[in-house]
């Protein structure tokens, strides 16, 4: 094998989490630490693919040699997504919000005094790998999600695979035991129509190269 398999490929990768503004001090934010997405982007662009993050507010270094593009919230994370099409392979490795609060206030809420307690309302937030994997017109060779579940693993990476139009699913049980988000292991299985392939518990950056090594394999068979 070459030493820069991915040489001449475009790659479009999602990290870490979404902050959803409640109003503009507060958000609504997830565990993610963004560390097996930056591990997948860094070891594309080691294997030689011209590599956009889109990353979430994180607190780790960017990868060497990656075009990164930050976000806040979900919408901003699909508009970005969008403007990096069109690419070869799509990894949505992000923990997109799936909820926005319907109302992001302009002004701090404050306390009144009465001692009445703020509701917050939510609307869905856009589904971006679902938009990718669907995309009439650009969609990529290969489009791959996420699935961190901690229960029903492998039907609900099935369900996603499908609904959004996926071709591989990187399933992960992130049940609090396993720590996996905001861990530095990770432990997951590979869901495609063909079936399941499970990987040991390794650390995320070998998760990263053996995924990218996947991927080279696989757009070599095109
Ligand atoms: O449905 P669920 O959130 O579990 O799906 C996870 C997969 O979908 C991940 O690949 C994640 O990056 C992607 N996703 C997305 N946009 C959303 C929600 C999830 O791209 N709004």
């Amino acid at each position: 094998p070459s030493e820069a398999p991915l040489k001449g490929k475009r790659i479009v990768i999602t990290s870490g989490p979404t902050h959803e503004a409640i109003d503009p001090v507060r958000y609504i934010a997830n565990r993610s630490s963004g560390r097996q997405g930056h591990a997948i982007a860094a070891a594309a662009a080691q294997a030689g693919a011209d590599v956009t993050l889109v990353s979430g507010p994180v607190s780790i270094p960017d990868p060497k040699g990656v075009k990164v593009v930050r976000v806040e919230s979900a919408r901003e994370m699909q508009a970005a997504v969008e403007q990096s099409l069109p690419c070869d392979v799509a990894i949505m490795a992000a923990a997109v919000a799936d909820w926005r609060v319907a109302s992001d206030a302009a002004k701090k809420i404050k306390k009144d005094g009465s001692g009445k307690v703020p509701a917050l309302q939510f609307v869905e937030n856009p589904d971006i790998l679902a938009g990718v994997g669907n995309h009439t017109r650009l969609r990529p060779r290969l489009v791959i999600g996420f699935a961190a579940e901690t229960h029903d693993l492998i039907e609900n990476a099935q369900g996603k695979l499908k609904r959004k139009g996926a071709d591989w699913i990187v399933a992960n049980d992130v049940s609090p035991e396993n720590n996996v988000m905001g861990g530095t292991e990770n432990t997951v299985r590979i869901v495609t129509a063909d079936g399941v392939e499970d990987w040991p518990k390794m650390g995320k950056e070998a998760v990263a190269e053996q995924l990218v090594a996947r991927i080279a394999n696989r757009l070599s068979q095109d």
